[in-house]
């Protein structure tokens, strides 16, 4: 977690040897993604720690959250998700509004952190040593005494902000009260394309891993142990060739088989399918490798999966999963499924009037949402969907025409129009916005309602 671009897709990239963050849109995350580190992965990569603690956990589940402002939603939605965070700060920046945000989010929840102050390559003078994987060795020895006084005094400025908001931390070499003070671990992610080629480098990269998994092996004994309640969030809602419409998830607790009856809410009412396939993508990529996935016949927590299914088309980013098991009642399992999607309902204005609002996911729905109803916005919402925007959307757009004019409109957000939406939006005069950067359709929704004022 942490600020915009405060490094936290460059960190995973340099742990994965993946560059995702190049390929984002604006080199922004606007999703949450998960990636599986195996034990093998992080033993590796933690050798030359010298560490004499065995590593006997069996690999770690990273997600990867927005920084941007409108993610506040999935911001709070992955820490929700984790037991541990890692919270990036950007050394030259120190704590940022969205910083302070998760922070407040870990605290509400109690949930343990490790700072991760990263480009610490940015300090003037710094030395980047591509054989210099232990960051204490890098900083005591290998720097100049300008750099390294340079480094001290704005470790102690950020320490102040977190003492203002509460919290002790401490550089972890030198922390005496690990629980009651923070670790920050000094890291470099990014500095040229020679860390993502030779993927050994990253300075503090092996030491924050070394921490995690010595702070799951310590105080996580029980929850770690595997439970059988099944505790599962969908991420995402994707078509993959040769498995139709898929769902991309995050099981955090328990098991899956295929052929397991499950219940998923929908935009259309909750859905009640079976596991047609248990797919996952290789370890340390949060991509498919040449378009293939792994298959199982069972997948025991933690793990990112991708399963397909019948009639997933409609499912919502970011709702349970709920399995029925022989003797469950089906029709209250639904229920269940289908509450959350009730408060975002309620957020369409009573007078149906307003703008129609399309997103990829519950999420950025929501965050779309909130942008609107902030009071300099104020822009009312009379429909809402996920998914591409199809030809029965722009007819539902269209019926603002005899109410308001500038309302004819449907914000798109992530979201393909089909060519024959396209053609009957021109037919019927309504206005589709497309962007892939939520505030980029902000600015352009406002410039339109500017236009039509004047
Ligand atoms: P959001 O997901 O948009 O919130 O950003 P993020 O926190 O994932 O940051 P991201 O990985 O996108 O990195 C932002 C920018 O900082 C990119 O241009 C990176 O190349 C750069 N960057 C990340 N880590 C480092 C680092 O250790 N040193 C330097 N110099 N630059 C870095
Ligand atoms: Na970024
Ligand atoms: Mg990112």
């Amino acid at each position: 977690m942490g600020h915009v671009d405060a490094g936290k897709t460059k960190l995973l990239d340099c742990i994965r040897g993946t560059n995702v963050q190049e390929g984002e849109a604006g080199g922004i995350t606007q999703q949450i993604g998960a990636t599986y580190l195996p034990a093998e992965n992080i033993r590796d990569r933690t050798k030359g720690l010298k560490a004499d603690a065995k590593l006997n956990v069996r690999g770690l589940l990273v997600i990867d959250t927005p920084g941007h402002e409108s993610f506040t939603n999935l911001r709070s939605r992955g820490s929700g998700l984790c037991d541990i965070a890692v919270l990036v700060v950007d050394i030259m920046h120190g704590l940022e509004p969205q910083t302070m945000e998760s922070l407040d989010l870990l605290k509400m929840r109690n949930t343990d952190f490790i700072v991760a102050l990263n480009k610490v390559d940015r300090l003037y003078g710094w030395k980047t040593h591509g054989d210099t994987r232990i960051v204490k060795e890098s900083i005591n020895e290998k720097q100049s005494k300008d750099v390294r006084n340079e480094f001290t005094r704005s470790l102690t400025q950020i320490i102040t902000q977190f003492k203002e908001q509460g919290i002790n931390t401490e550089l972890y070499y030198d922390n005496k009260e690990r629980g009651e003070t923070y670790n920050i671990v000094p890291t470099i992610s990014a500095i040229s394309d020679l860390l993502v080629r030779d993927w050994n480098n990253g300075e503090g990269i092996p030491d924050l891993l070394l921490l995690l998994v010595q702070w799951a092996q310590k105080t996580m004994v029980k929850r770690l142990t595997y439970s059988e309640e099944v505790q599962c969030t969908v991420l995402e809602v994707k078509v993959v060739e040769g498995h139709g419409t898929t769902i991309d998830v995050v099981l955090v607790n328990g098991v899956h088989h295929e052929g397991d009856q499950i219940v998923v809410c929908g935009m259309q009412g909750p859905v009640a399918t079976m596991i047609r396939a248990l797919l996952t993508l290789h370890p340390m990529r949060e991509l498919p490798v040449k378009g293939t996935y792994l298959h199982h016949k069972e997948i025991k927590a933690a793990q990112g999966i991708k399963i397909a299914a019948q009639g997933l088309e409609h499912t919502i980013a970011g709702m349970s999963i709920y399995i029925v098991r022989p003797h469950d009642n089906v029709e209250e399992i639904k229920e269940a499924a289908m509450k959350d999607v009730k408060s975002v309902m309620s957020r369409i204005a009573k007078s149906g009037e307003g703008v129609y609002v399309q997103a990829s996911t519950l999420g950025s729905l929501e965050a779309l949402l909130e942008f609107l109803n902030t009071p300099a916005i104020n822009i009312p919402v009379s429909a809402i969907s996920i998914g591409p925007v199809h030809r029965k959307d722009v007819m539902k757009a269209s019926a603002m025409l005899e109410k308001r004019k500038e309302y004819r409109t449907i914000l798109a957000f992530d979201v393909k129009v089909t060519p024959k939406a396209r053609e009957l939006a021109d037919e019927l005069g309504v206005k589709i916005f497309t962007a892939d950067i939520i505030y980029h359709l902000f600015d352009q929704f406002k410039a339109h309602i500017d236009n039509l004022k004047e």
